[in-house]
């Protein structure tokens, strides 16, 4: 998620832009840019990195006007350099543009572009934009805009503005938040009214569709005809803290609650209906080279790995290709048997982890062919493996990791059913696969919709003094996942077991005193999990079950149950992998800890 920040009226635009993309800060971004009107024409400045590098390039070079457009870039297409920062300027220098979202179309728009001589000196696809509004110039800067946007698909949130209408600042919605703020004689446009709301309480959300015109007198906003729309005027009472995390209380629960969309932002544009698989670009691999691997191996750490845990049985299951799952810190000091037939995924959320870092470098040396499975563009571990898929899951703020193991696990299915599809996997099959992916956004909206029945089993375990999660098949790492959740940030103390572990020792740690999830979906397991009850049960033990359907044959076991809706065996961990979350986030709240900054723990492992 990218931040957007614009001004028009009296006041110096430059200090206000930079002041809006301070409070945007938090969400993490990896560079930033303003451009203001200073009176001759459009002036830009950019800068990789925080936003107090930016702060340093303007003072050294100040730029005076009081009308410009800011943006904090989260990248998604083109590493985070100042050149694919924003604002993206046209060819003649006369447009500049700020973006936020995806242009799934921008590929075929450069191409007709660059055909009619433009010239393009980024990765991104905002710069498109730039030069689409100088080509469909006239004598409107909001009619030009409205030309340009109708020929994109994909999401944006954009600000505009021109030295041939230098006393207009444009705004235009589709898919990404983006509001005006109402000042006297000055208007502001903000991707998040945290930028403005030191300025002003009145705002305008815009709608999908809008697009408003801006000046010192007032603003309009018009539909795709150009129709006048009535939009109502809101008054922010939230305080700057309240809306940094979009009105959640942590951070976390803010990504927890993201889920639905982050999950579709990790399948969009991907998945092939008709063909029953996925297309990836960015794996820098021909179907025939995909072929070549005669076998796999995943490497990561901490919930990274436990997704690389459910991707290995993913491959193995649908793929059938020999699959290796691997801690990162384990594998770079192993000796371990790697060739160039060898896949190595390398799975990281921050891109940065020091020991996922090493391992992949390690494979790289041994022959291996490395792909990252990474949410931060332009990370390092990104930039070095030799392809891969971010997750496109936003900025993971919350040191527990929730929305980018919901991403990974995505990203994990997807590439294993272009796999998959490539060797034995039937169309049939793959279909049905593809529609359970479509479904999934809906499933997580249905499970946080009931997050109040995960609050009260909180409520009631939240002064127990340990914890087991018990799965099996895909829920074995979803058990190793609830209990990481719990322990992180509650400190309890809970461990995740393969549930017919249980009778192997674990099962002397079970009386009335502890508390023990199953992930018990109806699976092909599922019978098997029931008698890893009945031994619980009959030591005492509370149980708390995660299922799919009423189940007979838990009747007078379990002693709290949860319900999550039905899917493939192999989507399952994504769905039962959200009570867990909430329940470890619930208990945590009620037992005092510091959610998004937990003791002892960093958001990103950069050391060994
Ligand atoms: C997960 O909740 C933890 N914060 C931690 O285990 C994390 O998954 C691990 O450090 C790996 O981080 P990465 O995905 O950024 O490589």
């Amino acid at each position: 998620m990218c931040g957007i920040v614009g001004y028009i009226g009296d006041k110096g635009a430059s200090a206000l832009l930079v002041e809006g993309l301070r409070r945007l800060e938090y969400r993490g971004y990896d560079s930033a840019g303003v451009a203001v009107m200073n009176g001759n024409g459009v002036e830009i400045r950019k800068a990789a990195g925080k936003i107090s590098k930016l702060e340093a390039v303007l003072s050294a070079m100040p730029i005076s006007g009081n009308v410009g457009i800011a943006h904090t870039r989260w990248a998604t297409h083109g590493a985070p350099t100042e050149c694919n920062a924003h604002p993206h300027v046209s060819m003649d220098g006369t447009v500049a543009v700020v973006h936020n979202g995806i242009i799934e179309n921008f590929s075929p728009l450069r191409s007709k572009l660059q055909a009619l001589g433009y010239k393009f000196v980024s990765e991104t696809d905002t710069e498109v934009l730039a030069h689409l509004i100088q080509a469909a110039y006239e004598d409107s800067l909001e009619q030009a805009v409205m030309d340009a946007l109708s020929q994109v698909e994909g999401t944006y949130g954009i600000a505009v503005i021109s030295s041939r209408d230098p006393n207009k600042l444009i705004a235009a919605r589709k898919g990404s938040p983006l509001l005006i703020g109402l000042g006297e004689g000055e208007y502001y446009v903000a991707s998040d009214v945290s930028a403005i709301l030191a300025h002003t309480r009145q705002v305008v959300y815009l709608d999908d569709g809008d697009i408003a015109v801006l000046d010192r007198n007032g603003y309009r906003i018009l539909d795709n005809d150009a129709r006048e729309m009535l939009r109502s005027v809101s008054k922010v009472d939230w305080d700057l803290g309240q809306i940094e995390r979009g009105g959640y209380a942590h951070f976390m629960l803010k990504e927890i609650f993201e889920q639905p969309q982050t999950i579709e932002n990790t399948m969009r544009g991907r998945l092939l209906d008709d063909t029953g698989t996925a297309k990836l670009g960015g794996l820098n691999l021909t179907d025939e080279e995909l072929l070549r691997f005669d076998n796999i191996v995943l490497t990561a750490c901490g919930t990274s790995w436990h997704s690389a845990l459910i991707g290995g049985m993913m491959l193995e299951d649908l793929a059938r290709i020999p699959t290796k799952v691997e801690y990162a810190s384990e594998f770079r000091y192993r000796n371990p048997v790697v060739t160039d037939r060898t896949l190595c995924i390398v799975i990281s959320q921050s891109g940065e982890t020091a020991d996922t870092l090493a391992a992949m470098r390690e494979a790289k040396h041994r022959g291996a062919r490395t792909m990252g499975i990474v949410n931060v563009v332009g990370s390092t571990i990104a930039r070095e493996s030799d392809g891969g898929s971010y997750i496109h899951a936003g900025p993971e703020i919350g040191v527990a990791s929730t929305k980018a193991f919901s991403s990974q696990v995505t990203a994990l299915l997807l590439f294993t059913l272009k796999l998959a599809r490539l060797r034995a996997l039937s169309p049939v099959r793959g279909r049905e696969i593809v529609e359970a992916l479509h479904a999934l956004p809906a499933q997580v909206q249905n499970i946080l919709d009931r997050a109040d029945e995960i609050e009260a089993l909180a409520e009631e375990f939240k002064r127990a003094s340990n914890f087991l999660y018990l799965g099996r098949g895909y829920n074995f790492p979803t058990a190793l996942e609830g209990a990481l959740k719990l322990k992180e940030i509650s400190y309890i103390h809970a461990e995740g077991y393969p549930a017919a572990e249980m009778k192997h020792g674990p099962i002397a740690l079970i009386d009335e005193m502890m508390p023990v999830v199953f992930i018990a979906p109806h699976d092909s397991v599922f019978e098997k999990v029931v008698s890893n009850v009945q031994e619980v049960k009959a030591r005492k033990g509370k149980v708390i079950a995660i299922t799919s359907r009423p189940e007979p044959a838990l009747e007078g076991l379990i002693d709290y149950e949860f319900r999550i809706p039905e899917t493939l065996d192999l989507v399952t961990p994504i769905l039962a992998s959200v009570p867990l979350q909430l329940l470890a986030y619930f208990i945590a709240v009620k037992r005092g800890s510091n959610v998004d900054q937990p003791r002892n723990l960093a958001k990103s492992v950069t050391v060994e």
